[in-house]
Formats: structure tokens, sequence, C-alpha cells
């Protein structure tokens, strides 16, 4: 069963039914001011951080669900009917309900008895605010009264406080109301500096900003008395739950249509300024003044969507390719790398899955998802890369998150996630591979935000290569920590007490428990780091790098290959993990996909065997599961892995985020059939026609896809923020379609399947345009390139040394 349907030309995702399964989110906003919006207009928004600077409120895991939003309603004043064109809170029947998600906006709307009403929700490019523009139409042959009214709960700035100290926070809530203008400012009489504000291109009608006034004494959001009696109250709210209502009344004419907007937005004060007049506690409007003035004009905010688009266009217009498979163009061409874009913003903080209270910025996950974003967004990955090192420690560790707002580690978490310095390695490099800008290196970053430790980026780099070489373990593998990218995998962690945190409880010496991911993730960093060192002329660096890299291969082959595949670990007695021997978890994907991406064992049939052991055990219809089998009771040595049921999570779910390893090792083993094949598998797009069991969205990516030991087999979870979107996006375009970033240039390297009789990109890149055409000569994977008409050996597209801004590229497989 679908719930929409694709509009490629578009760039959008349109749902028709307004129940969809869970609830199908977009993200507003790109910058700072940042907004989450359901296909009924449910989610909210906040400044930079999801928890510290909460704009509005919504209620996570609330019945029924996705309640608390931007909701519109439509009263007809001769009946006394109301209504929300976007389904909620009112839950009418409406006819041709639509939701269009686009790039960065979403329009919701329907008709109700011959009213259609149209909401177009989006951020405008460098303000913070967003826009609610409002197009009613009356298709009746009679004149209608019709009231709108919109409205939004503030939350009191903290979502965390705000969700639970009560005692506190109902005596807080202070607004200002002036020109029809409602100001949110609770706390501004003391340190904060901000406030919010809601306002209405149309003369009002009336305002709430007292909640129980707008709602009525045991009321919801479904039917708000003010808006049943048609009547707003003007109510100023004390403490309690401010709100920000307005009401506008619309005369239409038979045919006629008229648009209104809303606007809310965030505005901070210098603190010196705070007041006017200065000893007064009245907010001081007027740098904000010209700024709602500018956005209740129409036309100005046309001019803002217009931008708006433009600003995708040219994000996505970097990489756009055509392949005989729809799924792979959609994906690849619009909702996938939208999705790294979410991932850039908004690392792991907030989803429908992550209340945006719980955490900061990953700082392997951040890395990873340079990856997917790197190619849109090259100086905002720079400043991300130079944030994410300043974190680091002097012992080249770190935190294993920060927050945005501070960009300072967060030390509830702290750091011992031994896998976390080599994503550095990862990220710098794959910044260098798209830009070519060695500057970087030189860059002076401090190591834990400390002034005074500032060394250039490269000395991070090495020190978080080097940080695992003094850890290393009994078999001369890397030492766990805390948990490797397995966040479950917790070796070091023998705990009896319920919800003591698995990840930050360490109650082991950490000196025995090994990880043949690491080490093969650490083979993978150590080759990368190398070839950074020798573009800079640091050749004995780069054996050393070189050297590290092959001894921690030797030491898998020896200790971390248990005949048919890689192991996964050896536990804190000793044990494997991930082996024949064991009775369940026998093996796993994530050391066999990472060790034969990083090509180890391509020559000795090792990465052969490996991945016909995955492809054997661990694949099903709906992608590939974590391991198996499946933990059925709880390991106490091994912490939250087996914690979860079988088939969820990291205990046997369709972890998305690691699938793609394996498509990259098939694509090293000439597998192309198979790697897309498995790339489909978990492809949303191809996955719309099963949305009843898929149930998560269909453009985009969701972390995991329960495992074929969950009752609810082929169910997706946890949409949107996961290193899938990076991962998958990378996967494909650099392996698969192989059009790939190297040090020295642009690879054109493809295996795709074999009955693809070739495919068409553009790529921009260094400033170049690459039109690139692939033809398909016969069914293997050897190249042969031509330049602009001329023939070159090997795959790597020389740079043009004459100034040329397009090149021609067309590449022949047999
Ligand atoms: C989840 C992991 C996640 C971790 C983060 C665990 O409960 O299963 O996927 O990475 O929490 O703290
Ligand atoms: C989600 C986390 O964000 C990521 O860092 C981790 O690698 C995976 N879960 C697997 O545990």
């Amino acid at each position: 069963m679908k719930y929409g349907y694709f509009d490629d030309l578009h760039r959008e995702y349109v749902i028709t039914q307004p129940d969809t399964p869970l609830p199908w989110i977009n993200y507003l906003g790109c910058q700072a001011y940042f907004g989450i919006i359901s296909n009924t207009a449910g989610g909210y928004s906040f400044y930079r951080d999801a928890r510290l600077r909460r704009i509005s409120r919504y209620r996570y895991n609330n019945v029924p669900m996705d309640f608390g939003g931007r909701y519109i309603y439509l009263r007809d004043d001769d009946s006394g009917e109301f209504w929300s064109p976007s389904w909620q809170p009112t839950r009418h029947e409406l006819k041709d309900y639509s939701c269009r998600h686009g790039m960065g906006y979403s329009v919701i709307g329907s008709t109700y008895s011959g009213i259609e009403a149209h909401t177009r929700y989006f951020v405008p490019i460098d303000e913070n605010l967003e826009i609610w523009q409002l197009t009613v139409t009356n298709h009746r042959d009679t004149k209608a009264s019709i009231s709108s009214f919109a409205s939004i709960e503030f939350c009191l700035w903290d979502a965390q406080d705000d969700a639970t100290n009560f005692q506190r926070n109902f005596n807080t809530g202070q607004v200002e109301v002036e020109d029809g203008v409602i100001y949110h400012k609770t706390e501004y009489r003391e340190r904060r500096d901000h406030f919010a504000w809601f306002a209405c291109s149309e003369p009002a009608a009336g305002f709430d900003t007292q909640r129980e006034a707008f709602l009525g004494k045991y009321r919801s959001w479904d039917k708000p008395a003010t808006v049943e009696a048609g009547q707003l109250t003007n109510s100023i709210a004390h403490g309690w739950q401010p709100i920000g209502a307005h009401q506008v009344k619309l005369e239409l004419a038979p045919g006629e249509s008229r648009q209104l907007v809303f606007v809310l937005g965030y505005h901070e004060n210098p603190s010196a300024q705070k007041f006017d007049p200065p000893h007064s506690q009245t907010i001081n409007k007027k740098l904000v003044k010209p700024t709602i003035a500018r956005y209740l004009d129409l036309n100005n905010v046309e001019d803002a969507f217009q931008k708006l688009q433009q600003h995708w266009n040219n994000l996505l217009g970097v990489f756009q390719v055509n392949t005989p498979d729809v799924h792979t163009n959609r994906m690849v061409n619009i909702w996938n790398a939208y999705q790294c874009m979410a991932t850039f913003n908004m690392s792991r903080s907030a989803s429908l899955y992550e209340s945006g209270i719980g955490r900061g910025l990953g700082f392997r996950d951040s890395n990873q998802d340079l990856l997917g974003f790197v190619h849109m967004v090259p100086t905002r990955a720079r400043e991300r890369i130079l944030d994410l090192a300043a974190t680091q420690l002097p012992t080249g560790g770190a935190y294993h998150q920060y927050q945005p707002l501070t960009k300072r580690g967060n030390n509830d978490i702290g750091g011992g996630f031994n896998d976390d310095p080599h994503w550095l390695i990862v990220g710098v490099s794959a910044y260098l591979k798209e830009t070519g800008d060695w500057s970087i290196l030189d860059e002076p970053v401090p190591y834990d935000n400390e002034p005074g430790s500032e060394q250039p980026l490269y000395d991070h780099l090495q020190r978080s290569f080097n940080y695992t070489l003094d850890r290393l373990g009994p078999h001369g593998l890397p030492l766990i920590g805390r948990a490797d990218w397995n966040d479950c995998l917790n070796l070091n962690c023998f705990s009896e007490t319920p919800g003591q945190s698995f990840q930050i409880t360490t109650n082991k010496d950490g000196k025995v428990a090994e990880s043949v991911f690491i080490a093969g993730l650490m083979v993978y960093s150590g080759q990368e780091l190398a070839a950074i060192a020798s573009r800079r002329g640091l050749h004995a660096e780069a054996e050393k790098y070189r050297g590290e890299s092959a001894r921690m291969e030797a030491v898998i082959r020896e200790h971390g290959w248990d005949g048919e595949w890689f192991l996964r670990a050896y536990d804190d007695f000793g044990n494997k993990l991930g082996s024949k021997d064991c009775d369940e978890g026998k093996i796993f994907i994530e050391s066999n996909g990472f060790c034969t991406l990083a090509g180890i064992g391509l020559e000795d049939g090792r990465a052969a065997s490996a991945l016909a052991a995955v492809g054997e055990r661990l694949a099903t219809r709906h992608g590939i599961v974590v391991q198996q089998p499946a933990y059925s009771k709880y390991y106490m040595q091994w912490g939250e892995i087996s914690s979860y049921p079988p088939g969820y999570k990291e205990n046997a779910g369709i972890f998305c985020h690691v699938n793609p390893w394996v498509m990259i090792g098939e694509t090293r083993l000439g597998h192309g059939d198979l790697a897309h094949d498995y790339y489909s598998r978990i492809n949303p797009s191809a996955r719309e026609e099963i949305g009843d069991l898929h149930r998560c969205e269909p453009y985009v990516y969701a972390q995991m896809i329960a495992g074929k030991d969950a009752p609810s087999f082929g169910e997706a979870k946890n949409s949107w923020l996961t290193g899938t979107a990076a991962w998958n996006y990378y996967a494909i375009v650099q392996w698969i379609l192989g059009i790939r970033t190297t040090l020295d240039g642009l690879q054109i390297s493809p295996v795709i399947p074999t009955n693809w009789p070739g495919f068409t990109a553009t790529r921009s890149y260094r400033g170049v345009t690459y039109q690139i055409t692939i033809d398909r000569a016969g069914p293997g994977n050897s190249i042969a390139l031509t330049i602009d008409g001329l023939t070159i050996e090997g795959s790597v597209v020389p740079p043009p040394t004459d100034g040329r801004k397009e090149v021609t590229v067309k590449g022949v497989l047999s």
C-alpha cells in the first residue's frame, strides 16, 4: 500500500492520505533556525540547539501521536463549523488532502466544505524565522465568511526543563503584545537576551497568549473553545503555558482566493540594548521590527521562497545522475543528498526518534556524515572538521559528543569509544579528496578547546592514529574501550543494575577486550593517513603509517580470522565474538564489511569468503542483519547488544548504516550486481510499495529495519538521523557508480549491474563541471576513458591544466 507518490520533477514527495503509518516528516531550515514538520503540520522549532533553545513545544511519545504543531484552523462563521486543513488536530474527513514535502519546505492542504486551503511552511535563507503562507480559496457559489486561526505553543526554551520542572516553570511565562505581534519573553527579565515572536500579515480580529484561554478547560487542540466560539479573547499569559494565536476574518466572494502570512521568529538583542526604554522591562523591538515588516509583505515572501529553491538547486546540482534505475536516480539526485544535509545539520539530535534533549553532535557520527555532504557544502564541512577536532583530547581520544551551542565536549558521556579518533582521519581525508584544500592541515586547532593547546590539524590526525597504537590488547588488536562503532558492544561494562547506562558505565579495566572492527578501521585510516603524509612530502611518516597498517592487517589475518569470515572481537575473558565456535552471534556484519571495504583479503580469497558468508548467513530480502544467530538472552559480559529482543537494533536488526560497507566490499570484489542488489533492498524508494510493512517515510533512510528474528521483520524505525544517509550515498555514488574523489582528482571506476547499458552523470568538482557518460561494451568492470576525446591511461581524470571549466568524460566498460 502506498500513501503517496514521488514527484521527481518538483523534488517532492506527495502524501495523499493524512493517516500515514507513522508521522512522515520533513525539516525546515538549514542554517541556524530549524524545525521538524510532519505531514499533518505537527512538530516544533528551535534555534541552533534542540534542547537549549526550543522555540515551540512538542510532546514526544504522546497519544494520539504527533500532537503539537503549527496548527491552522478555519471556521465557517455562518455555520460555526471549524476544521484544520492539515487534518490534525481536528481530524475531519477532508477532500483532496495532500502534503508536499520538498527541499526545505512543506505544503499541506485540503478542501473542506467548498473551502480550499494550503499552507506553505518554510524558513528563508539567512533568517531566524519560519513562514506559514496560507492560501484560502472559496469554491462555493456563495460568499463565505471564514475566520482563520493560527496557533503555536511556546516552549520555555530549555526543552528538558520545560518537560519536567513544573514547580518552577508554571511561574515563569511572560509575553508582550504590540501592534498585533505576540512576543514570547519568558526569562527575558533575567539572563536571556532572546525572545520569540509570532506575527500576522492581516489586521487581527483577536489574539490569545494564554493556553487555557485559547483551548478552554479540559480541552485539547482538536477543539479549542475560542475557535468553536469564533472569537479569541486577547488573553495575556502570566506563568502557565504561553502560546501565540491570531485570528483573521476573511470575506471571500465565490471563486475568490486570499493569501495570509503568519511568521514565527527568534531574535537575540545585544544585552546592552535589551529594553526600550533602557530601564524598563519592555523588550527593545527596534532591531527586530524591520525583519517582521519584511516578511509580512507577500512579495518578499515569494522572493525568499525562490531563494530557498535556488539554494537547493545549487546544492543538489553538484552531482546528478541518470541511470536505468529510477530508485537510484531519485535517491541520489534528491532525497539521499537531502537527508545527508539533514544529518549534517542535526547530527542525531532532533527527529521523531531523537527527542532533541538527548544527544549532541557525535564525534564518530559527524565525521562519517561528512562523506555524504562534503561535496555540497565544503566550507561548512571545513568548519565542522575544525569544531570536531577542537573537542579532541590531548591523548588523541575524543569526547564522544559535543553540544552544538557551546561546541564543548560533553562531560556527561566523556570519551573512551576507541574507534572515535579514526573517524577524524576518515572525515579529513574525505574533505581533502573533495576540495584539495591542503591548508586545512595547517590550521591551528586546540585540544579539548583549551586555549594555548593549539596544534596544526595534522597533529590531531597523528594523535588519532597513535591513540590506537598506544592501546593494543593481548592479541595485538585494538582495545575496544567503551564500545566501537557498535555502541552496544560494551565489553567492559558488566551491568546488573536496571537503568544503568551501558555506554558510560565501565567496570572492567579495559585491558583485554579487543575489536577486530577497529583493527579494520585502523588498516583503512592508516592507508589514508599515509597517502596524506606522502602528498605532504613526509615520506618517513608515510612509511610508518603504511607499515602500521600492514602490521595490523597481519594481526587480523592471524587473530582476527575465523576460517571463513572475520571475527568480531575478543571479550574481557579473551573469548571470541563472531566465531563459528560461539553459540549465538557467530558472524557479524561490521568486521566483515569494514575489513573488505579496507581491501583486506582481496588477494588471498578471504574477502570473497567473508562476504559469501555474509550473503549466506546475514543477508535477507529486507537487508543485511548485524549478526546471527541473534542473542536470545542477556549476556552481561557483552553489554547492551543483548538487551534488545532478537531482530531489533544492534541485536540482529538490519542496521542500514553498515549495509553499505558490504556493498563497497562487493564492488571491491567486482560484484556490481550483488552490490546494487544490496543497495536496492534497503533503498526506501524501492520499498515504497510495501509502505504498510516498512511504515517509515519512503523518501529517506531509517537507521534500522527489523531483522528476520523480529515479529515485525521488514519494519523500519528511526528514520532520518543516521549514518545510513552518508554511507549509502557514498557507496552508490563513489563505489557502485564509481565516481570517486581521490587526493589526485576524480576517479571513474564504476562497478554497476551487468544489465545496465551505462549511465550519465554531471559532477562539479574543484571548480570544473564533468559531463560523464559510461557505456557498457562487455560484462566486466575494466574501464577505458577518453577525456574531451583523448584517451587516457588509468581511471583518474587529470584536472584540466588550461583553465577549462567543462570537461567531457566518456568511459567504456568491458
Ligand atoms: C542504541 C544505539 C545508539 C546508542 C547511543 C543505544 O541504545 O541502540 O544505536 O548508538 O544508544 O547512545
Ligand atoms: C547509532 C549511533 O549514532 C552510531 O554512532 C552508532 O555507530 C550506531 N548507532 C551503532 O551502534
